[in-house]
């Protein structure tokens, strides 16, 4: 494996992710997964943050503890579906600034379109977390860090929850700087680049799109599809 590539294979990482590709996972329930992974995955991919000496008095003694070196983050979803990983991040690291950028795949082309991109006035100062659950093609992931790369920030990371081994490869190939994180490295993709097995959309799994005119709603108020059987 590219050494550049980590899959993190934590035992409740895999557990949820079984659960967030299940085609009966209700919409509430895949953001909720989505969030708890993208927790885990924030917990791993900050392990090499450098740390320096405080001087701290607890209310037993004086102490030299430790916290984070002075390094600056900045957390950049790529529209829609990053967002769904954007809370969980900013949980763990509320200093973060955020950066948005705006794409979408041609449904023909499968290539990326940009239509926004608003970033951190002072991405030179930091590390900068990409966030996009699914790399398929690669195509977003490349763009999207084409475009952060133009503000020179000081390093960057993509985290993705789901990648496929072509979009591992393009990545590499056109980022060789870029440390990729995922909770799985898929098979292959499908003749619509869609991740097999995958998880489907993710966009419309996190938002409800996917569900319009076969919907259901469950006991805690979510939107469930109809089993076949009801439809
Ligand atoms: C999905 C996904 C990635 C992209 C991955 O977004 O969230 O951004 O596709 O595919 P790629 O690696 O082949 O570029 P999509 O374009 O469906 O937009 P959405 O998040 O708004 O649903
Ligand atoms: N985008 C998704 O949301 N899922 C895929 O499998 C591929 C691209």
């Amino acid at each position: 494996m590219n050494n550049q590539v980590t899959v993190f294979d934590h035992p409740l990482m895999q557990h949820k992710l079984a659960i967030l590709r299940d085609e009966n996972t209700s919409t509430k329930e895949f953001r909720e997964l989505i969030s708890e992974i993208s927790m885990l995955m924030c917990y791993e991919a900050t392990r090499d943050l450098p740390l320096q000496d405080v001087n701290i008095k607890t209310p037993m003694a004086p102490m030299v503890a430790k916290k984070i070196a002075g390094r600056k983050l900045a957390f950049v979803p790529i529209l829609r579906a990053g967002c769904g990983m954007l809370d969980a991040m900013l949980t763990l690291v509320p200093a973060a600034k955020v950066g948005h950028i705006g794409l979408y795949r041609d449904e023909v082309t499968h290539k990326p379109v940009e239509y926004y991109n608003k970033l951190p006035g002072d991405i030179e100062e930091r590390d900068v977390f990409v966030l996009d659950p699914m790399l398929a093609t690669g195509g977003s992931a490349v763009d999207a860090i084409d475009i952060i790369k133009r503000s020179n920030p000081r390093s960057i990371k993509f985290l993705c929850i789901i990648a496929a081994p072509e979009g591992i490869e393009a990545l590499s190939k056109a980022h060789p700087d870029v440390q990729i994180f995922c909770a799985a490295k898929d098979e292959k993709l499908n003749e619509n680049c869609y991740i097999l097995p995958g998880l489907g959309d993710a966009g419309d799994r996190i938002y409800g799109t996917d569900v319009v005119g076969e919907v259901s709603i469950d006991k805690r108020g979510s939107a469930i599809k109809l089993p076949a059987k009801a439809k």
